[in-house]
């Protein structure tokens, strides 16, 4: 793309002292491109499709910037290509109280003006209430999740309901990593030695794609996590059974697994409520119920379960999972009994 648009510079740069050039300048496209991006507002984490106030807030002063700053792009380059144009000439062709207006007055008046609507935003960004707490602590390269006071704790993916003030107490255990959920508001960096807080809330149920968005050395574009945004009386039921230990499996095949959970090295690194203790890797106490893998790397199936157990080296590498080497029929009945765990 880059080639595209600048491959013709010199070209460009002796059409526009000629006047007569066969090339249309690939410079003056940039603005078209910047406008076909921008148009691309349904993306799962599209800041440009809100589905919260502070979203829409970020969303509208967005728009605003783009449609000034375009213009200003714009009309710069128009002035540029006319003193390009007149360069054999002696002075300015517009007179010196034009360069004035223009050059000074004009971009002071504008910037002055979108400090204003930027203020005016980061005012009304400032939460009025808080109606639930969510402490979220950043690993490599993963999420923990926490819900004070309700004894709830789950990874890379994060419950609230519709409507409500969130607050999020983001930390880092290790480096330091940043939180954003972009339909809903902006981002906040995760601190190994403090703790930031973040104010969101989902107008509409659904699943929110989140992401860490400060680069994290490896597999950095690995991390990320979903919101699941319900209606209040579901949140709250959720909530409540979240809280509870799984009950012990009655089937053979789930005890099965179970046994090959903490026998096979998985119960040292992670919890399961009531099961074991492990605290190295995410908590499994609710990983049947989670949209995916591995922090957003794949989606959640019995087939991508048993290949992470198996080898999830080889999907997100550097990862602090080893290798397992857990004989086929084992691995089937461990997998039925993660995937009965939500
Ligand atoms: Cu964590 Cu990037």
């Amino acid at each position: 793309m880059m080639i595209t648009l600048f491959g013709n510079r010199k070209k460009l740069i002796r059409g526009i002292g000629e006047k007569k050039s066969g090339h249309p300048p690939g410079l003056l496209l940039l603005p078209v491109v910047f406008a076909l991006v921008g148009c691309a507002t349904d993306g799962p984490r599209s800041f440009l499709d809100p589905a919260g106030p502070a979203a829409e807030q970020i969303a509208s002063l967005w728009w605003k910037m783009f449609w000034v700053y375009g213009l200003v792009f714009v009309v710069t380059m128009a002035l540029l290509i006319l003193a390009l144009s007149a360069r054999r000439r002696e002075g300015s062709p517009l007179g010196n109280r034009f360069v004035f207006t223009a050059g000074v007055a004009i971009p002071a008046l504008i910037l002055i003006v979108m400090l204003v609507i930027t203020l005016q935003v980061m005012g009304n960004l400032r939460p009025t209430g808080e109606d639930l707490r969510v402490k979220v602590t950043s690993h490599h390269w993963w999420f923990e999740v926490e819900y004070p006071g309700h004894g709830v704790l789950d990874a890379n993916e994060i419950h609230v309901p519709v409507g409500s003030q969130v607050r999020f107490d983001l930390h880092s255990a290790g480096i330091v990593h940043s939180f954003w959920v972009p339909k809903l508001g902006g981002k906040r960096d995760m601190l190994p030695d403090y703790y930031n807080e973040l104010y969101l809330q989902a107008d509409k149920p659904g699943v929110y794609h989140g992401t860490c968005t400060e680069y994290c050395a490896g597999v950095h574009a690995l991390m990320g996590f979903r919101l699941v945004a319900h209606e209040p009386q579901d949140f709250a039921g959720w909530l409540e059974d979240a809280a509870e230990p799984p009950p012990d499996p009655a089937e053979p095949g789930l005890q099965r697994g179970r046994e090959v959970f903490m026998s096979s090295g998985c119960a040292g690194c992670h919890t399961i409520k009531g099961v074991s203790g492990g605290t190295i890797g995410p908590d499994l106490t609710l990983i049947g119920a989670r949209h995916t893998l591995g922090a957003g790397t794949m989606e959640n199936s019995r087939g991508n379960l048993a290949g992470w157990i198996a080898n999830s080296q080889a999907i997100k590498p550097g990862n602090k999972m080893p290798r397992s080497y857990i004989e086929a029929n084992d691995l089937h009945a461990l997998v039925d009994y993660l995937w009965s765990l939500k």
